[in-house]
């Protein structure tokens, strides 16, 4: 099976489909020169307002097992919720996800 099929047959499995109360953080990144100067949590910060003023109940993402985020998001708060289990990628660099959550004070 070619590398795209086989990740088109499974790469939907990695992710959780997110609360539709959750507000859902796509993509979070900081310029590596800049990383480990508040800028993640400003930002992190930044998409909770954002959530809370729409109604949203907390804040979800995905991220890779391997991806040191990990410990910034538990650092601030987040929860991981599960891990998806999907051997068929793992060949291909695709390790499994962790959806973590953080809840919103209201
Ligand atoms: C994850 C990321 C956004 C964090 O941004 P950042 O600006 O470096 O984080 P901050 O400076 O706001 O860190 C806030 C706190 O988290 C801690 N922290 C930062 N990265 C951490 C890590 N990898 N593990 C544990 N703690 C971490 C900081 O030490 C700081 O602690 P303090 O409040 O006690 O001083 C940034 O490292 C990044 O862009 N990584 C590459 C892209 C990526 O993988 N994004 C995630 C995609 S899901």
């Amino acid at each position: 099976m070619a590398l795209s099929s086989e990740l088109a047959d499974h790469i939907d499995a990695l992710f959780l489909d997110p609360d539709p109360s959750a507000f859902y953080i796509l993509d979070l990144a900081v310029h590596v020169s800049a990383q480990k100067t508040g800028l993640g949590v400003i930002l992190v910060n930044h998409a909770e307002a954002r959530a809370k003023a729409i109604g949203a109940t907390s804040l979800s993402l995905d991220v890779s097992v391997a991806n040191p985020a990990v410990g910034f998001y538990q650092h601030i708060g987040f929860q991981i919720k599960c891990q998806s289990n999907v051997p068929a990628l793992r060949a291909y660099g695709q390790l499994d996800h962790l959806h973590m959550t953080r809840m919103i004070d209201q």
